[in-house]
């Protein structure tokens, strides 16, 4: 009787001692990542990006959005900006503002990046003869609204178009700019991926995919080149306030692009991937943190939540 209890006390006093090393263990990663927080967003890296990199910044799809709001906060840096996107009328409204504004000059180059044939060769031309800083890898497209992959409208030109433009875009521009950079041992390459590269995001299997390029893409190219003084970083977003996410205000949750692109422009050196915004960076680092069983089916759900307000917006109209 009395060794039965002595082994229980024994067994009571194990699992007390790998409660606590565990419960230490929580609170060590949770203070690791204030740190992190801490580091990324209160302190920062304010000095990373600006003309001492190269005079000139180049951002994709920079008439909206997340693109728009880079080509602004680099312009309030003192860079001139190359402006790229489909439309001539929307660049040179974008520009005219951003000199008018920042006093800085800029360049337009009208591309569609759906023609991965045709429009390289003009983009190069364009670029010609630039000292580039920087270039912001941001055009992308995703899904009119989530669906299962057989039930995407057109599903062969959004399977074509999504991947010319999310994945070959990020490739073709860095080989473009990449060899200046190198030879002028500077360059910051920042590349737009987004949470669906981080979870996979189901009834976006196409978008997921793409980001989970980027991401890949992005971190190889950071380990092959950081010796040579390039610094390429990825960003994982959750939803920003801009046309694509289709939310229809801002929160503290959901930025907007300006508040966005505030935090991220911060963090370029720090890391070679961040959400790049602070409450996004705690959702990465959730999903981090839980199994994946968990995140999958949560994601999965949000989704689709997500899929039937698109749904009813797109019928009320
Ligand atoms: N918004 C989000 O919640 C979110 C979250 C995570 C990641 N991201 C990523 O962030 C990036 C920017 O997203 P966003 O929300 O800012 O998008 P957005 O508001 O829809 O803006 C897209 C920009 O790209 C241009 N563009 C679209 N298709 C193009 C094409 N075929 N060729 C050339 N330019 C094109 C658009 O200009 P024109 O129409 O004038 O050409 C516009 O300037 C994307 O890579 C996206 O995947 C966004």
């Amino acid at each position: 009787m009395e060794s039965a209890d002595a082994s229980w006390g024994l067994w009571t006093t194990r699992f007390f001692w790998l409660g606590v090393a565990v419960a230490a263990y929580e609170v060590f990663r949770l203070i690791r990542f204030v740190w992190h927080i801490r580091r990324l967003f209160l302190v920062g890296n304010p000095g990373a990006v600006g003309p001492h990199l190269g005079a000139w910044a180049v951002v994709t799809g920079a008439t909206d959005g997340i693109g728009k709001a880079y080509a602004e906060e680099l312009a309030k840096r003192r860079m001139k900006v190359v402006l790229i996107s489909r439309s001539q009328e929307k660049l040179d409204k974008v520009a005219s503002d951003i000199r008018d504004k920042y006093k800085v000059e800029t360049k337009t180059i009208v591309a569609d990046f759906q023609n991965r044939d045709t429009i390289y060769s003009n983009i190069k031309a364009g670029l010609e003869g630039l000292e580039i800083g920087i270039l912001v890898n941001n055009v992308g497209i995703g899904y009119p609204r989530p669906e299962c992959f057989l039930d995407v409208p057109e599903l062969d030109k959004l399977i074509d178009n999504m991947i010319n433009i999310n994945c070959i875009s990020v490739c073709k521009m860095t080989q473009l700019v990449l060899p200046n950079m190198v030879k002028r041992s500077k360059g910051v390459i920042l590349n737009m991926s987004s949470i669906a590269a981080v979870n996979q995001a189901p009834f976006l299997a196409v978008y997921s995919a793409t980001k989970g390029f980027v991401s890949y893409f992005s971190h190889c190219l950071n380990v092959e080149y950081r010796d040579k003084g390039i610094i390429v970083q990825s960003f994982v977003p959750d939803l920003v306030f801009t046309k694509m996410s289709k939310i229809s205000r801002p929160n503290i949750f959901r930025p907007t692009p300006e508040r966005f692109v505030k935090y991220a422009i911060n963090t370029v050196g720090l890391v070679s991937e961040t959400a790049g915004y602070p409450f996004h960076e705690f959702l990465v680092w959730l999903i981090h943190l839980i199994p994946s069983w968990i995140s999958d089916e949560v994601m999965a759900r949000v989704i689709i939540h997500g899929k039937h307000s698109i749904y009813k917006k797109q019928k009320a109209n």
